[in-house]
């Protein structure tokens, strides 16, 4: 028996989560052959016990088929993170879910829904039990680009299964209502909305939820940020100046709900040319660096123009997953893994807290759109208005 028959056995052996083998991706080190006695190292990425078990014994059995008798195996991988936890004070009204993170963008069609699809196939891909939450209520389009568009999920008496795909459980709006069709909210409605997504959706016991947020900074943003401490926020921007001026208030929005800001993805950075590879500037490049340290935060990664993004995205097959050795999907995983980095420091620094983003107005006050306890607390507490009265707040309601 040689170091060969060694190497052909593990060819067998894909990664979790990839089409690669883990010989094809170099992991397989330091082989030892005397007889049919072997030794060998596998070198990982994840520090997921899943992974480690389900590598050792899908090696296992590929040596022990190609004839060997005597298999030690040892997995190096990076040490696990403190354990993720839900060390966090404040509201949460999905404690099963360990940590929330916040895509979100000061303006539309920056591809906060593409950065949120490929962030978490690459959590997932990293050993995370990851959930996918479509909280654009308007537009959702997470379902099409997860390939679960159409498909309905199962629902368990009041309760609602999450859809799966690529690892990631997912739920949308466009999942649960009628294809194609524009849904009018009003403020108090998108708090009931997301507060369901959170509540009566079953999701597992999730390391990271991360969660698609509609453009701007409304209703729906400070409606999370009240129900669940959000322990990361990602703003998406595109690199021109005038978004660049849109992805300032969406960190400011970060800063006023007290979210902890993980970092900027510029999107759209660059072109490369799908015939010969070259990266080209068409929206600028690297411009959003001065942002990032205007507040004190990082750029996780730069994403080209590339049509096999938006392709990924129309087929439902993100490219994260289906082109894992593309340079756009290696720039995701690695902001994946800043991302989860940064969860860690968080939690290590005592956790997210939205105790200080709590509405103030007394129970049974409208809180009109600030998406506030009135619109929680049961109807019958609120005091009688006498028709035509505002709720005081200024904002026009009656
Ligand atoms: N880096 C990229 N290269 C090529 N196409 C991209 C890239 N990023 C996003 N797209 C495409 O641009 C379109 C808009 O992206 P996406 O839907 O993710 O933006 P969004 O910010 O979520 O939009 P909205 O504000 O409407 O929710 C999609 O068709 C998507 O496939
Ligand atoms: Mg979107």
């Amino acid at each position: 028996m040689t170091q060969e028959n060694v190497l052909e056995a593990l060819k067998n052996v894909t990664y979790p989560g990839f089409t690669k083998d883990i010989v094809t991706f170099g992991f397989v080190k330091d082989i030892t052959v005397d007889g049919t006695t072997v030794g060998l190292t596998i070198d990982i990425t994840s520090s997921a016990e899943e992974v480690k078990k389900e590598l050792t014994d899908a090696a296992t059995a590929a040596l022990k088929t190609a004839g060997f008798a005597d298999i030690k195996i040892n997995i190096t991988a990076p040490a696990a993170p403190s354990q993720l936890s839900n060390t966090m004070s404040g509201k949460n009204i999905a404690p099963h879910v360990k940590n929330f993170v916040m895509v979100s963008s000061g303006k539309g069609g920056v591809g906060k829904s593409t950065t949120a699809v490929n962030l978490a196939v690459a959590m997932a891909m990293q050993g995370k039990k990851v959930g996918l939450l479509d909280a654009d209520i308007y537009g959702p389009n997470v379902p099409r680009m997860m390939g679960v568009y159409g498909v309905k999920p199962e629902i368990a008496g009041n309760k609602v299964h999450p859809l799966k795909a690529y690892g990631v459980e997912i739920m949308s709006m466009g999942s649960l209502m009628d294809e194609g069709k524009a849904l009018i909210w009003r403020g108090s409605m998108i708090m009931k909305a997301i507060e369901q997504f959170l509540r009566d959706i079953l999701w597992s016991e999730l390391d990271v939820l991360v969660i698609d947020m509609p453009p701007g900074t409304g209703d729906a943003q400070l409606s999370l940020a009240q129900a669940v401490p959000i322990t990361a926020g990602i703003t998406v921007t595109t690199p021109q100046e005038v978004s660049l001026d849109d992805s300032r208030r969406s960190l400011n929005m970060f800063e006023k709900l007290h979210i902890p800001t993980a970092g900027i993805i510029e999107n759209m950075s660059g072109f490369i040319c799908p015939s010969c590879d070259t990266e080209s500037d068409i929206f600028g490049m690297r411009t959003t660096e001065v942002v990032a340290k205007e507040f004190d935060t990082e750029v996780l990664a730069c994403i080209p123009i590339e049509p096999a993004i938006r392709i990924g995205g129309d087929t439902g097959m993100p490219i994260t997953y289906h082109k894992p050795d593309s340079e756009t999907a290696k720039r995701y995983q690695s902001a994946a893994t800043k991302v989860l980095a940064f969860i860690d420091k968080v939690n290590a620094e005592g956790g997210a807290d939205n105790a200080s983003v709590q509405p103030t107005t007394p129970p049974g006050v409208s809180a009109c759109s600030t998406g506030g306890a009135a619109a929680a607390e049961p109807a019958k507490a609120a005091p009688a208005k006498t028709e035509g009265e505002s709720c005081g707040t200024g904002c026009g309601c009656h």
